[in-house]
């Protein structure tokens, strides 16, 4: 039907006669009877000058032959691709008419999100959409590039599945054959994949659907896309190695630049340094160690097992008395029991209410300590160390993190985290990762005395802030596995009710194995420069799990709740 696309005509096309298809973007009315019409399709815009335009509306579609040629002096237009020229002598076909859309079509309005996500086939015609959604497809296409060049091999794993150990509130299917039995959707192909290692496969990967019913948020939806691997016989560098080779080839896929060598970190110094387990290397002020230096102080608030500071380097003219006191109340919110803020002034002297209760030497040990510069905000906080390190992590973040939008893309590695991130109700250790986690080699003996303390071979990926990944080295040993699990409180009983399937299959032969899962949506909003997810899927849902496009979730007929045999309880008053 066409012979070019709307948005490829250029100066070099001058004078050839052209076919061009798409929806009618504007019209504006030139005399009695020529209008000028922008035609879109997914490529941008081409003005198309038409004698007698009167019964095109917006949104038409169309098909528009004419000849192209050079706009006339004056009215070029920069911001347009196609700026320089238009069609003329214009033969338009309408393909089919359009009710008003409800909201404007472009880039420059934006409308609520409701009626975005309700008209969302219209919301996908804008060319941020569209430059998403090819985003999205060329980050898959340049991972499975990737992956395959690595000799892995993609395998499909089942979505009507069993309870997985990811940690998140599970969707549950109810069977129609077996009353009262359910299938459950995979929160990731986490054992799927383990099981594949049992059987001789070696390299998996798969861009894998996920599903978790968990409190939505910016980076979180219901259903999400990971790229999923699992490999045998290979140490914890070999699998940060394939994946930061995809991560790259992805970043270069997209933005034509390779990103640099990812660093890794481990998760003690990023605590230390970033205050966060995720940290944005986009920028410095870093958390330094200011405990030596109040070792011996008079000033109470600073009798603490921890000191720490950052330095909002030139910040201090901006920061006057209000915003400094929000700045206090939010450090309390976090948990702090207050914040001591010091501006350098212009001979070096700290300026501060608290200034006359550090004794020179101390004062002198910030300045050292923080690097501090005349123009400079100096923030410290006392307390124990976790929380330390959790407050000025988030005013660090508060103050100096960039924009998603803005580059540079800063990939980080956090490796040896805990193997358990705290105790539950009981006193049992919560597995920080999953159950199947190997603990660090060197730690394996305080698995029974000091739990708390025992590294695990598992490791994040993390890109500008946001965490974008986390795999593992797995315990492939029933020994390993069945000391882990009365750490954890798990009996042998609960262990085979739960995951039996993979213990049995672990007792015939399951090689040393460990993989990794990505991210894909939030990979892909860093790229595409979006700060919410929802913008780089095509039917997303909303914040509070609807889809109002299609009204699901919504009830079902009677009979198909007979057919499953499913009573629905009176709802809850
Ligand atoms: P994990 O549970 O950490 O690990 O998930 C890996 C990555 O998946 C993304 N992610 C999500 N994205 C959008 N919406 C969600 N609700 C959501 N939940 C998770 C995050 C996260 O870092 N099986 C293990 C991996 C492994 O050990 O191999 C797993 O799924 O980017
Ligand atoms: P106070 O001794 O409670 O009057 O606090 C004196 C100053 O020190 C105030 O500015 C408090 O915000 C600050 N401050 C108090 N406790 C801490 C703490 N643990 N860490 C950092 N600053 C604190």
């Amino acid at each position: 039907m066409r012979t070019d696309m709307c948005g490829d005509l250029r100066a070099t096309d001058i004078g050839r006669t052209v076919a061009v298809c798409g929806w009618v973007a504007r019209r504006r009315e030139h005399g009695e009877h020529l209008a000028f019409i922008d035609v879109r399709d997914r490529t941008g815009l081409v003005q198309c000058v038409v004698d007698g335009a009167h019964d095109l509306r917006s949104e038409y579609v169309v098909r528009v032959t004419g000849t192209v040629r050079q706009r006339p002096e004056g009215t070029t237009n920069a911001d347009l691709t196609t700026g320089d020229v238009e069609i003329g002598d214009c033969t338009v076909e309408v393909l089919n008419a359009a009710e008003p859309p409800p909201f404007p079509i472009s880039d420059r309005v934006d409308a609520d999100e409701n009626v975005r996500l309700r008209y969302r086939y219209l919301d996908l015609r804008r060319d941020r959409m569209q430059r998403n959604l090819r985003v999205r497809a060329k980050v898959n296409s340049a991972l499975r590039t990737s992956m395959e060049r690595q000799g892995f091999v993609e395998v499909e794993t089942p979505l009507l599945w069993t309870p997985t150990p990811e940690g998140a509130r599970e969707f549950v299917v109810p069977s129609r054959l077996q009353h009262g039995s359910f299938y459950v959707l995979p929160q990731s192909p986490q054992l799927a994949k383990q099981l594949l290692m049992v059987g001789g496969v070696d390299r998996y990967y798969q861009i894998a659907r996920c599903l978790r019913d968990e409190d939505l948020r910016a980076d979180r939806q219901f259903e999400f896309t990971q790229l999923d691997i699992e490999a045998s016989f290979v140490t914890q560098d070999e699998v940060l190695d394939v994946i930061s080779e995809a991560v790259l080839d992805a970043a270069e896929a997209v933005t034509g630049n390779r990103p640099d060598p990812i660093p890794r970190i481990p998760w003690v110094d990023a605590m230390e340094r970033y205050g966060s387990d995720k940290p944005d290397l986009r920028f410095g002020m870093i958390l330094m160690e200011l405990t030596e230096v109040f070792a011996a102080t008079e000033f109470n608030a600073f009798k603490a097992p921890c000191i720490k500071g950052i330095n909002a380097a030139g910040l201090a003219a901006d920061y006057g008395r209000n915003k400094l006191d929000s700045l206090t109340d939010r450090a309390k919110q976090l948990g702090a029991k207050g914040l001591v803020w010091l501006k350098v002034g212009d001979g070096g002297a700290l300026d501060s209410p608290v200034a006359k209760f550090l004794s020179p030497q101390e004062q002198e040990g910030i300045v050292a300590v923080l690097r501090a510069q005349p123009g400079d905000l100096l923030l410290l906080v006392a307390d124990e160390r976790h929380k330390v390190r959790e407050v000025l992590g988030t005013l660090r973040n508060d103050l100096g993190r960039p924009p998603v939008s803005d580059g540079p893309y800063r990939y980080a590695w956090i490796t040896e985290f805990p193997l358990f991130e705290g105790l539950d109700d009981q006193g049992n250790p919560v597995s920080a990762h999953h159950p199947f986690t190997m603990p660090h080699p060197d730690d394996l003996d305080l698995l029974e005395t000091d739990p708390l303390k025992v590294r695990s071979q598992s490791y994040d990926l993390v890109l500008n802030g946001w965490e974008l990944g986390s795999g593992s080295i797995r315990i492939h040993r029933a020994d390993i596995q069945s000391r882990l699990f009365k750490t954890l409180g798990i009996t042998d009983e609960e262990a085979q009710g739960r995951f039996g399937f993979l213990l049995n299959a672990f007792r015939f032969g399951a090689p040393p194995h460990g993989g990794f899962a990505v991210g894909l949506d939030r990979l892909i909003a860093i790229l595409a420069g979006e700060d919410n997810i929802r913008e780089v899927i095509a039917f997303p849902k909303t914040q509070s799990g609807l889809d109002p496009l299609t009204d699901a979730p919504k009830p079902v007929a009677d009979t198909v709740l007979r057919d499953l045999g499913v009573r629905l309880l009176p709802p809850p008053t």
